[in-house]
């Protein structure tokens, strides 16, 4: 007999249309006829669905990005994403990676290590919205509504062990969708990461939506994180892991290019990346030039964490 022994990544047939996928199938049905042949093209491309809806939630007045919003179809069309590929258009590829079933393991230096199903973690969390600036160490910088949790409310449930001093967050590597793993010169899995004190920090930001949808695969879904006063390398897509240590990780891009990218990587418009100006920005949308802002304008909540810091490359 023939058993087929299914790899990892590959969904049973039962999940191969999950339920959400044919719910919002009735739901576009209900809006209009005119709206089915997207639905029906995209999953006739293979994309999959990035999610059930979000639950209800609240934005929170506290974070305040001074600039008007990033144009949606931008923000979900103009990606970093190097696991599907080194180009900005990975859009497409990257909705055809499954999010459902999907488990972020939470273990290492804790005393609670969980495994949570992502439907079972947002039930669990606070969520809420946040809109964040967001700068690229390439130099363009986007203005975003984030739905998601503070990392530091699932770090109360995990419990830190006082030795635990560096936290690191790795992203899925799923061989079947994402043809990026081919460039074997990259050091796989996309694992990177921050101090304890970086981590327990308010604006630590852990997405599971955009725009007031499930986050899109392109944009790090079903789960990200984001820290939004370092460069936007830093917050790892599509986690799968995140895990507390006392040793301080092997983050991917140090890894891949260390002369031009640190640990740290807060944004600085004085600290100039070896080939390039940091004193500006491009939004995405308009294309206009602003002035970059130190620490992308978060200061007021971060500069406090490295004040005993100088000796370290806190901006490259
Ligand atoms: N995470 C993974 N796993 N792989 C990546 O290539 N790119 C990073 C970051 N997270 C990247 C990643 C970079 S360079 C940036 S600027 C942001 O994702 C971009 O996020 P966005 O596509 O949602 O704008």
């Amino acid at each position: 007999m023939f058993i087929r022994r299914r790899r990892g990544w590959e969904l049973p047939e039962s999940a191969a249309t999950p339920q959400h996928w044919v719910l919002n199938r009735r739901a576009l049905m209900g809006a209009g006829a005119a709206l089915l042949p997207s639905a029906a093209l995209a999953q006739r491309r293979g994309e999959m669905p990035p999610g059930p809806p979000l639950p209800p939630h609240e934005r929170n007045p506290r974070y305040v990005a001074g600039r008007e919003l990033s144009p949606e179809a931008d923000v979900t069309s103009y990606n970093n994403f190097y696991e599907f590929g080194t180009s900005k258009s990975i859009w497409r590829a990257a909705r055809r990676m499954p999010v459902r079933p999907w488990t972020l393991r939470v273990d290492g230096m804790v005393a609670n290590p969980r495994e949570f199903d992502i439907d079972d973690l947002i039930r669990l969390m606070p969520i809420e919205e946040r809109v964040y600036r967001l700068r690229c160490v390439e130099a363009w910088a986007m203005t975003v509504p984030w739905t998601g949790f503070e990392l530091s409310a699932l770090m109360r449930l995990v419990e830190p062990q006082a030795g635990a001093r560096y936290v690191t967050f790795t992203t899925a590597t799923i061989p079947g969708v994402m043809p990026g793993l081919r460039q074997s010169w990259y050091p796989w899995p996309h694992v990177e990461g921050c101090t304890i004190e970086e981590a327990a920090n308010e604006l630590t930001f852990m997405p599971i939506g955009l725009f007031g949808q499930p986050l899109p695969q392109q944009n790090g879904g079903p789960v990200r994180v984001v820290f939004p006063w370092k460069y936007g390398f830093k917050s790892g897509k599509s986690l799968v892991r995140i895990s507390f240590t006392d040793t301080r990780p092997d983050t991917f891009w140090p890894v891949i290019q260390g002369q031009e990218y640190g640990f740290w990587a807060n944004v600085n418009p004085e600290v100039a990346h070896p080939r390039w100006s940091q004193a500006t920005e491009r939004l995405l949308g308009s294309g206009e030039r602003v002035p970059t802002q130190l620490f992308n304008g978060y200061g007021e909540f971060v500069a406090g964490l490295y004040t005993n810091l100088q000796d370290e490359r806190l901006w490259a």
